[in-house]
């Protein structure tokens, strides 16, 4: 007969962890823009600095050691559930991946998000959420104890993407305030430029946004910016725009949000930044896209020095490190 023996396994006063320190974001969630001010954009964009030093230093470190992060995806994903990925494996922590469509998850078995929200805590320290309806974000965080990144809810929010074009837009031009920036695509559906443009309110800036009619922004947030006394302006052609825009932010037409197909058609192939319309742009300026692009970039420009959304992608690993570690009090 085995003699059961109850040795204990872990000898826990040799075991240590980062302490965790509190620093505005510890424990928080990051549902909105509207919770970034400048001074907390700065540490955000210091803590990237610093993350892109030490990827290109050392690869990776073991700041986030025994935390595990769990990324639950309800829509389609390629660079925010593997950036996200990448930084927690940077910054040496655990991800659960629930993000090959929710099909493999009990979501398919008609699980509510308030339980799948409910189960994935038990297991987490943070929850990094897409799900295609606007406000869901808040309602996993009204449900878990553990903070919940939003990384795309609907066509309402996408703060993560934004920080990461705001500090894309720094990082290229070397400031934000006096620059003219000019979104153009599918203004009404795209949430990365409703929180772009949010973000950008508290800058001194000139925006320019250029949407055929049924794709123009939202009231709501066009009141937004008046209201910020910024300098705006509406257009339904790119040609207008092209020769003064330091930053021309595309993006694709949203059809996942279209009810009446029929209208998807008949603005998807609306704009096309060519080679031959950047040959008026300046010189110094960037042209950015959250992507996936559908044909709104030629690829032929992406050999031009100003087209910058690959390394925007990058930009965006650096953001997502400095997130997590600050939600989880590592930084
Ligand atoms: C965007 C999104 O999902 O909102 N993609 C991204 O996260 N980089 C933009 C898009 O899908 O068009």
């Amino acid at each position: 007969m085995t003699e059961l023996t109850l040795k204990p396994l872990f000898n826990f006063d040799e075991m240590t962890l980062p302490p965790r320190v509190g620093n505005g974001f510890t424990g928080k969630d990051i549902l909105s823009v509207d919770q970034f001010d400048r001074e907390k954009l700065k540490y955000i964009f210091a803590r990237a600095h610093e993350m892109r030093e030490l990827v290109q230093r050392v690869g990776s470190c073991e700041l986030l050691r025994g935390n595990v992060v769990t990324c639950l995806f309800y829509e389609p994903s390629t660079r925010t559930s593997s950036s996200f990925i990448a930084a927690t494996d940077r910054l040496g922590g655990r991800v659960i991946p629930i993000t090959q469509g929710v099909q493999f998850s009990s979501v398919s078995k008609g699980e509510t998000l308030a339980d799948t929200i409910r189960t994935v805590e038990q297991y987490s320290d943070v929850i990094v959420l897409r799900h295609p309806e606007v406000g869901s974000a808040q309602v996993a965080a009204d449900y878990s104890d553990i903070p919940v990144i939003n990384a795309g809810d609907g066509a309402g929010e996408h703060p993560t993407q934004a920080l990461l074009d705001l500090f894309t837009i720094r990082e290229e031009m070397g400031r934000i305030d006096g620059l003219k920036i000019a979104m153009v695509g599918d203004l009404r559906y795209g949430r990365t430029v409703h929180s772009l443009t949010r973000l950008l309110t508290q800058y001194d800036v000139s925006l320019r946004f250029v949407s055929p009619e049924i794709l123009r922004l939202p009231l709501n947030i066009m009141n937004t910016v008046i209201d910020a006394g910024l300098d705006v302006r509406e257009t339904h052609d790119v040609a207008d725009v092209i020769e003064n825009a330091d930053v021309l932010y595309v993006t694709r037409v949203q059809k996942e949000r279209f009810v009446d197909l029929a209208q998807y058609e008949e603005v998807k192939n609306h704009y096309v930044i060519t080679p031959e319309l950047m040959q008026r742009a300046k010189e110094k300026m960037v042209v950015m896209h959250p992507l996936p692009r559908v044909g709104e970039i030629h690829y032929t420009l992406d050999d031009d020095p100003r087209a910058a959304y690959f390394r925007q992608v990058k930009n965006g690993m650096f953001i997502r490190m400095a997130l997590l570690a600050a939600v989880l009090g590592k930084a």
